[in-house]
């Protein structure tokens, strides 16, 4: 059982109401799998338990690969009274609640186009608000002594980035840190199932105006913005460690669920019969353990002039 607060597929009983009238307008159903309704946003991921569940695995790989939370050197920051953290595209929440727990003297704010996090049960110094990225922010300019992004290049249109990251310094302290974590969306072996259906991703991708190459861009992106200096960024390419074969293994699991979660829309993408559809999603599960398949990762961060 995820931690989110939202009703199952199976009809779970769980601590968030969907027949809540306030609330059913929020998602849309399909293929017995919940999404956001937020018509500007070009998310294509569900947002029910399966998926925070997914959420939690992706960000304990997520730890695991780079063996800590964050790059930027803000440990001392959040150590003081009332630093301000966001967290960007939250999702379950995972990160942020990780790091409230870890930090309690700073205020943690997560904000995301789907209201699946907690209600109730959460550290005290957490906040989580409704809010789209690709539209102003609702906050005041300075607000945040930290802010964190990780994997939205499902969210982000390509021609978008520019005008998130200004909005994101806009809100950021002087003084303080922006960091952003995407993945490279191909892998850097594939066999063949995998290369089907990453062709078929790479066609809603394309569909939405996405960016799958978006990591590499990252660095760019804070170099450029005259508002920031000292940036500084870090590439993974492979699964590092004694632990490799273990992480491979989850983070195939990881794909795998979430090529579930597209099964409806990716199989009429790529002309796949259901069976065809689930055979694919086997061997490209096989594949990846084969060949060690890695999604290589990008995070940069960098600090906002004083
Ligand atoms: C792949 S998940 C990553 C979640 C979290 N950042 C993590 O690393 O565990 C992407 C999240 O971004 C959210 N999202 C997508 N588009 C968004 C937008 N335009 N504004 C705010 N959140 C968005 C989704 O609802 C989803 O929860």
């Amino acid at each position: 059982m995820g931690l989110c607060n939202s009703k199952t597929r199976e009809g779970k009983s769980s601590l968030f109401n969907d027949s809540n009238p306030e609330r059913i307008n929020k998602f849309f159903f399909e293929s017995g799998r919940r999404f956001h309704n937020v018509k500007n946003a070009v998310y294509f991921l569900p947002n029910d338990d399966d998926e925070c569940d997914r959420l939690h695995l992706q960000h304990f790989i997520e730890r695991y690969v780079w063996q800590s939370n964050f790059l930027a050197p803000v440990d001392r920051l959040l150590n003081k009274e009332g630093a301000k953290v966001l967290d960007v595209g939250t999702g379950a929440g995972s990160w942020l609640l990780e790091m409230a727990t870890n930090y309690p003297k700073a205020k943690f704010i997560g904000i995301d186009i789907s209201p699946v996090q907690p209600d109730f049960i959460k550290p005290k110094n957490t906040e989580f608000i409704e809010a789209n990225v690709l539209e102003p922010l609702p906050f005041k300019d300075n607000t945040f002594d930290f802010i964190f992004q990780r994997i939205l290049y499902v969210g982000i249109p390509g021609k978008n980035w520019p005008s998130v990251v200004n909005e994101l310094v806009r809100v950021l302290k002087p003084g303080g840190y922006i960091e952003l974590m995407e993945c490279d969306f191909q892998y850097n072996i594939m066999g063949p199932a995998t290369k089907r259906l990453i062709n078929g991703i790479l066609l809603m991708f394309d569909e939405r105006g996405l960016d799958p190459t978006v990591c590499y861009k990252l660095r760019g992106f804070l170099e450029e913005h005259d508002q920031l200096h000292n940036v500084h960024c870090e590439i993974k390419k492979t699964f590092d460690g004694n632990d490799g074969k273990k992480l491979c293994k989850l983070a195939q699991e990881n794909y795998t669920t979430a090529l579930v979660t597209m099964k409806a829309k990716l199989m009429s993408i790529i002309e796949a019969s259901s069976d065809e559809y689930d055979e694919l999603v086997k061997t490209m599960g096989n594949e990846l353990i084969e060949f060690e398949s890695f999604n290589p990762r990008v995070r940069v961060y960098a600090q906002k002039k004083i």
